[in-house]
């Protein structure tokens, strides 16, 4: 059923509904991922996805990337526990040495150039609400899961020493994994999927229909509340073998209980 509603029906359950904390979040649906499914959306998304979320901007960023795995693993290492805090710097006028083209900076450009769009501008709220998207959706979520990814690796020895061969196999005596060497450790991403489905981060998807549609010969109304249950999806003991057990096996091609994921 859950494949009806995001497959065949996907346009008429693309909806999002207007839940009073996530509207105060995202300055009343001015972000992406909690905005309602219309031209507002349509274009926030071209903009996220022209300036934001592209392979160049993703290799643009990977000196930051890796400066900061660098740093994380010397602070595992220094086994430091003393809390960590930022200061975002919102001002347009930001001191000269603290632009050297971040996401921020990024969203003032777009600002820039929108400013003549009286139909689709982009205020400081837009830009407050697409920040709120990446750090509360995107920085918390990733932290998280690889929270249970090294948690899952640790609790199964076998898998452990699986991923842990892998690693020394592919980088010898280099002393560390670039992202260049993350296609070559087919284990290590299967330990990933593997992890999204026993522990997914957004277990519970809430959407609203955007028109009514018929499913299972019920008809759902337009503007009815739709909670998605990916947990349990990603549990199903008619799709998955042993699904409580956490096996990374599985998303390798070849193994008995091989599925394809992408
Ligand atoms: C392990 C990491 C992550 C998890 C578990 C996760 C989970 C999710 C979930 C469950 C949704 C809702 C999907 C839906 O309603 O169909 C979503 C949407 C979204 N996520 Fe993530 N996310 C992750 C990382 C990221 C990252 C790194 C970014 C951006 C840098 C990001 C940006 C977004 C955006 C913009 C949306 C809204 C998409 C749309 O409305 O079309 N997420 N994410």
């Amino acid at each position: 059923m859950a494949k009806e509603a995001l497959k065949t029906h996907d346009v008429e359950f693309s909806g999002r509904p207007a839940l009073v904390g996530q509207q105060k979040l995202t300055y009343n649906g001015l972000d992406v991922a909690f905005a309602p499914y219309n031209d507002y959306w349509k274009e926030m998304r071209k903009i996220c996805v022209t300036h934001l979320f592209n392979a160049s901007r993703v290799h643009h960023f990977r000196p930051v990337r890796e400066d900061e795995v660098t740093r994380m693993i010397e602070k595992i290492s220094s086994l430091s526990s003393s809390p960590a805090t930022a200061v975002i710097n919102l001002n347009p006028n930001r001191p000269k040495d603290q632009i050297r083209g971040d996401i921020i900076d990024v969203l003032f450009q777009v600002q820039k150039d929108r400013a003549e769009d009286e139909v689709h501008g982009f205020s400081r709220d837009n830009i407050k609400a697409v920040l709120m998207n990446v750090f509360v959706g995107a920085t918390d979520t990733s932290a998280a899961t690889m929270t249970w990814a090294m948690t899952n690796v640790m609790k199964n020895p076998r898998v452990m020493e699986k991923a842990q061969k892998e690693v020394k196999d592919l980088i010898g005596n280099k002393g560390f994994v670039d992202e260049d060497d993350l296609q070559k450790l087919p284990y290590i991403k299967a330990i990933l999927k593997e992890t999204f489905r026993l522990n997914p981060l957004g277990p519970i998807i809430p959407r609203e229909t955007t028109k009514s549609c018929m499913i299972d010969g019920y008809e759902i109304p337009a503007k009815t509340l739709v909670y998605l249950n990916g947990w349990a999806i990603s549990r199903d003991p008619e799709v998955w073998e042993r699904p409580d057990e956490f096996d990374p096996d599985r998303f390798i091609s070849g193994d008995k209980s091989y599925i394809e994921l992408t």
